[in-house]
């Protein structure tokens, strides 16, 4: 084994060079390659990949330049249960996260990685999470055995020898290593989708103090792309913590007006709750006929403080979008569906007999035949799905038609509303306000949903604390103290904070809310108060709309329909805010005095109120 590469070419980084070495020494591969980033190398390397049957080509007259994957049935989720936070102190990983003793991880990871590349190629990946050179962006460097990461990771981020060259002789990065855990012994085949299949035997692991991910065992989204979750949500997180800014699950769109006044706001859902949808969202054409929505992100935005004027600035640290494929259509997010005709990856959806892809909520017709994620022959009779629930597309940002033109802009866009929601069935109103930051950040925390990107379905209520349970990279209630302190330095302006749910069910356990485009109802109402116009009705629970503030042309949803999902139980409201102490004493003197006493303002404003609090009634007495 030799560790002769051409790095020393590409860059004059020690700390690079050096580390590259070490981890060669130890994964012991067969060879060591520098990604340049170039076309040239992506074609390549997907080439290499069909020929070895990891991708298959799809029909180049139905979508250009686009492959598909199909994972091992045991590696299509993150796996939250094998995610550590390995900080030196168990309680500065909190009782939310899974915690190792840095010293006893790193015992299992050297010897789960020595030798763990034997047969493969070692990637090196430099990338930027952020635009290259941004004063918000950060360098990593991600060491892989995978060319199925290597070829996301150039969809995913900006990759490549542009990095390096931010990067220069001084600068750090975050080092990220990645192995799917499957060495070759001489002379065995490979398999088309190498993993470690024992979960048990899978470690996705963060170092907060050094800043360091060690992820062994999965070839799969947040697990593999370690820019994404690992580094640009749990490391960046630790780094917001220290440097005065936030690393958040959301997305960033801008909304023009008809007379071309530009708001930007962001959003946190959990996963699979209509982040990509939000963020790609087409106005209703009645009514909203000279508005416009446009994408700066889809899943993380990073968050600083402007010292000079006062206000938020996001970034969106991606360069691609690894969005949920089913339910993705033509009426449900064009946007989208236009992003991912040409240059895309696939990951475990189902592959048509014309070589095009297809997943469950695609076309209302389902193809007669198709071959499903697991490679198998699929007909609408077969009673199982032909695309995994969180089968996958990898596509540029830079494809969607909805982008923002300052998508890229160094300086991020200026946020002027956070909106907080999940999956509730029942008893949750629509849309709501925070009457201020401490009362915001009292909300987005005890935020729960019922579902999660594996197991839609479940209705049994998870609290999310602002979308980040599986990504905060460290003690959580210290992140809320964060969010408090951020909120209230000498900034003029924090965003307004929103609660959102487009997920209400009738009794017969259809949504009430049409959703979709029609989100934008409720989304011009939060731009309304940001701009000071709406007027807002007093609730139990924030401010909320009347009837009158939203703009229904083009939307048969009548006043009854609306309250029916306006409206507040006291029992269930009530019951909520007492279950959520259960959530608070988890954390002991981390938990900020604030959380529990707008948890008792809550009960005390829910005690008052009558049985049911009537939006209808109160619009009446208003009137
Ligand atoms: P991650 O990428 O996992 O972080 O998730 P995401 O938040 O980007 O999820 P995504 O946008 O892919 O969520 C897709 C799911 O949300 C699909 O099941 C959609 O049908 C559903 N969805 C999105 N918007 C709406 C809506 O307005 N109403 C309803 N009922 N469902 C929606
Ligand atoms: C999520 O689960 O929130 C995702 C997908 O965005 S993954 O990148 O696989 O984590
Ligand atoms: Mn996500």
């Amino acid at each position: 084994m030799t560790t002769t590469h051409d790095g020393h070419k590409r860059t004059n980084n020690k700390k690079l060079l050096a580390w590259v070495d070490q981890m060669a020494a130890l994964c012991k591969p067969e060879r060591i390659y520098w990604c340049d980033g170039s076309q040239e190398e992506y074609d390549r390397l997907c080439e290499e990949l069909v020929d070895v049957g990891v991708y298959t080509r799809l029909n180049p007259e139905k979508r250009t330049n686009c492959y598909l994957a199909r994972s091992h049935p045991s590696d299509v989720a993150r796996v939250e249960n094998r995610t550590f936070i390995c900080s030196e102190k168990e309680e500065d990983a909190g009782p939310t996260n899974n915690w190792m003793d840095p010293k006893e991880m790193r015992a299992h990871l050297n010897e789960a990685f020595d030798g763990c590349m034997r047969g493969r190629t070692m990637y090196v990946i430099p990338f930027s999470m952020g635009p290259l050179g941004s004063p918000i962006a950060h360098i990593g460097v991600e060491i892989t055995d995978s060319a199925y990461v290597v070829t996301n990771q150039r969809i995913m981020t900006r990759m490549g020898q542009g990095a390096l060259d931010v990067l220069g002789a001084d600068g750090d990065f975050v080092p990220c290593m990645h192995s799917v855990g499957a060495p070759l012994e001489p002379g065995q085949d490979d398999v088309a989708w190498p993993c470690e299949p024992d979960i048990e035997k899978k470690y996705i692991s963060h170092f907060p103090e050094t800043r360091e991910i060690w992820s062994y065992g999965s070839g799969y989204g947040g697990n593999a792309l370690l820019g994404k979750k690992c580094l640009a949500l749990r490391i960046a997180s630790v780094m917001a913590r220290d440097e005065g800014w936030l690393a958040e699950h959301m997305l960033i769109l801008g909304v023009e007006s008809p007379d071309g006044e530009k708001t930007y706001v962001s959003a946190a859902f959990p996963s699979a709750c209509g982040k990509t949808n939000f963020a790609m969202l087409i106005p209703p054409k009645e009514g909203f006929e000279d508005w416009k929505v446009t994408t700066i992100g889809d899943d993380i935005a990073w968050i600083k403080p402007n010292k000079e004027d006062g206000r938020f600035y996001a970034i969106n640290p991606e360069y691609g979008y690894f969005g949920v494929a089913p339910g993705t259509n033509m009426n449900s997010n064009p946007n989208a569906m236009l992003s991912i005709q040409e240059n895309s990856i696939f990951t475990n959806v189902a592959l048509t007999d014309d070589g095009d892809v297809w997943w469950e909520g695609m076309t209302d017709e389902p193809p007669t035949h198709a071959i499903d994620w697991k490679g198998n022959d699929w007909t609408p009779a077969s009673g199982i799905p032909a695309a995994h629930p969180n089968s996958r597309f990898t596509a540029p940002a830079s494809q969607c038609p909805s982008i923002d033109p300052d998508w890229e802009n160094p300086a991020g866009v200026p946020i002027s509303a956070f909106i907080f929601g999940g999956r509730v069935s029942k008893n949750f109103p629509l849309v709501y306000q925070a009457y201020n930051w401490e009362h915001g950040v009292y909300m987005a925390a005890t935020m729960g949903s019922e579902a999660t990107a594996a197991a839609i379905g479940q209705e049994a209520m998870r609290r999310d604390p602002m979308a980040m349970l599986p990504f905060c990279g460290y003690n959580m209630a210290d992140y809320w103290r964060h969010w408090l302190r951020i909120g209230r330095q000498n900034v003029a302006t924090p965003p307004r904070i929103f609660r959102v749910n487009w997920f209400r069910k009738d009794e017969h356990g259809k949504f009430i809310w049409p959703g979709f485009g029609e989100n934008m109802r409720a989304l011009k109402w939060v731009v309304d108060r940001c701009r000071g116009r709406g007027v807002g009705i007093e609730s139990p629970l924030g401010w909320v709309p009347s009837y009158e503030e939203l703009n229904w042309e083009g939307l048969d949803f009548s006043r009854e329909q609306y309250y029916s999902i306006m409206n507040i139980d006291r029992e269930f409201a009530r019951k909520e805010a007492n279950d959520q102490e259960e959530l608070f004493t988890r954390f002991g003197d981390h938990l900020p005095p604030e959380m529990e006493l707008e948890r008792q303002l809550q009960l005390a404003r829910i005690f008052h109120s009558p049985g049911v609090w009537d939006i209808g009634m109160v619009s009446k007495q208003a009137a």
